[in-house]
């Protein structure tokens, strides 16, 4: 570990590496980059502190560089302990950002680089999970008065604060930056959709053609996933909870049954619930020798893996990212990622073009916020419209796409209602 007055990092000298990723995903990121140019000139986030618990890959050091050309002062950590890309962490630590992170940290590292954010007094925090913000109202409430707001980046973060605003446990605003469309219906569904098959892949190179491939949640995630798995010719079966979702799944042409007889025929298992033991023991004990499980849901608890730890006669690491479990009767699991989110733990998460809206998103949470100061309840909002819009447009540029624009008769036309047939 290196170690330095403001970064804890693996390794300082991949820094140089770093550097030339976080030029690749800016290539790609060109949506971000118009914002950051504003930022540049507008400085609208000048000496506003903001603490961050991303996982620390080349997109989230793009956005950190918007953020800062935006005059903010930055402390980072990471939000998962296996999603940190140590060349980034390296790169951003050279650069000056304040930064603690580490592929592979210890759940004691993990809350201990928490607190360092914590302690950076923040004003502005940007979560993805709610970590940071759920440990600032456990443990340091006398921060609270001095912060402005907060951005969250997943469902399950959102889910995590819409109960402590239920709760009225929540003491700040908070931007829902997963609940803007260019967020969940870009990143979840086609981010996740791509890079946790990427994971898998990398993690095992299976065959998908043929397989019967497990899908738990056909939300956002779980709908980017099936139609991925389906184009790359496996047989897809999803199983959920919400009879809306189910039915959207059949009429998606896919098979829908519960997760016990799932169990008895998958071949490649991979959650997508934001939930808990999903997978569970008794569904384990019904698969078939070899199957194969991953998640690519926020929290490792999808996959019962701790029981299956204590059942399990034999645990071996087979290659990187791919453990195999073996029960009493002989039967083989093999977990991937050690059931943490696939997609980050094996390969890099989503690909950067992605990132650049969600990442737009968060700089745009920010500035709201500033500019929203003192006039925020402390609930959970989401982006206006308009930003939302904005963020689509400048994607649509980048792309080099246009599309048209109303004229004023067919303006008037679809907000009245006198016209009919
Ligand atoms: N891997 C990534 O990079 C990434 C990216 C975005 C979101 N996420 C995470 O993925 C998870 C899903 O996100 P989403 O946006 O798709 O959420 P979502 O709310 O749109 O979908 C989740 C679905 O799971 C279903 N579900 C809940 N309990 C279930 C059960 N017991 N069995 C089967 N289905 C069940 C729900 O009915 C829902 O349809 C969250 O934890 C989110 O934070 C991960």
């Amino acid at each position: 570990m290196d170690k330095g007055k403001n970064y804890e990092v693996k390794d300082i000298n991949l820094a140089e590496q770093g550097k030339k990723n976080i030029e690749w995903a800016e290539m790609q990121m060109g949506a971000l980059l118009k914002v950051r140019d504003r930022f540049k000139k507008e400085k609208p986030l000048k000496g506003i502190k903001i603490g961050l618990a991303l996982h620390v890959t080349k997109e989230t050091a793009v956005l950190v560089k918007t953020l800062v050309a935006g005059g903010a002062q930055i402390a980072i950590t990471g939000c998962n302990p296996l999603s940190t890309q140590d060349d980034i962490a390296a790169a951003l630590a050279k650069e000056g950002i304040n930064v603690w992170a580490y592929k592979g940290e210890t759940k004691e590292d993990y809350y201990r680089y928490l607190t360092n954010v914590i302690n950076f007094k923040p004003q502005i925090t940007i979560d993805d999970g709610c970590d940071l913000v759920s440990e600032i109202h456990k443990k340091h409430q006398d921060l609270i008065k001095n912060i402005i707001g907060g951005a969250e980046e997943t469902t399950t973060g959102v889910i995590r604060l819409r109960a402590m605003e239920k709760d009225k446990a929540l003491r700040y605003p908070i931007i829902a930056v997963n609940d803007s469309k260019t967020k969940h219906l870009m990143d979840n569904l086609k981010g996740t959709g791509q890079s946790t098959m990427d994971g898998i892949l990398r993690a095992t190179n299976v065959l998908f053609a043929g397989k019967n491939f497990v899908i738990c949640g056909y939300g956002e995630c779980g709908k980017g996933v099936a139609k991925r798995a389906q184009g790359m010719d496996s047989n897809v079966i999803i199983t959920e909870v919400d009879p809306f979702k189910g039915l959207q799944a059949a009429m998606d042409g896919f098979r829908v049954m519960p997760i016990k007889d799932a169990a008895k025929i998958g071949d490649i298992f991979v959650t997508v619930t934001g939930n808990k033991n999903i997978i569970d023991i008794e569904h384990m004990k019904l698969m078939k020798d070899g199957v194969l499980l991953a998640n690519s849901g926020h929290f490792d608890a999808e996959i019962n893996i701790n029981d299956l730890k204590k059942i399990a006669k034999s645990k071996r690491n087979i290659r990187p990212f791919m453990d195999e479990y073996t029960l009493d009767d002989g039967k083989r699991i093999f977990i991937l990622g050690e059931a943490r989110l696939i997609n980050l733990a094996a390969a890099e998460g989503h690909p950067s073009t992605i990132m650049a809206m969600s990442f737009i998103n968060q700089s745009f949470a920010c500035e709201y916020l500033v500019k929203n100061k003192g006039k925020l309840e402390p609930k959970v909002y989401v982006l206006p419209k308009e930003k939302d819009d904005e963020i689509a447009r400048l994607q649509l540029e980048a792309m080099g796409i246009k599309i048209d624009t109303m004229t004023p008769e067919q303006k008037k036309y679809i907000e009245s209602w006198e016209e009919g047939t």
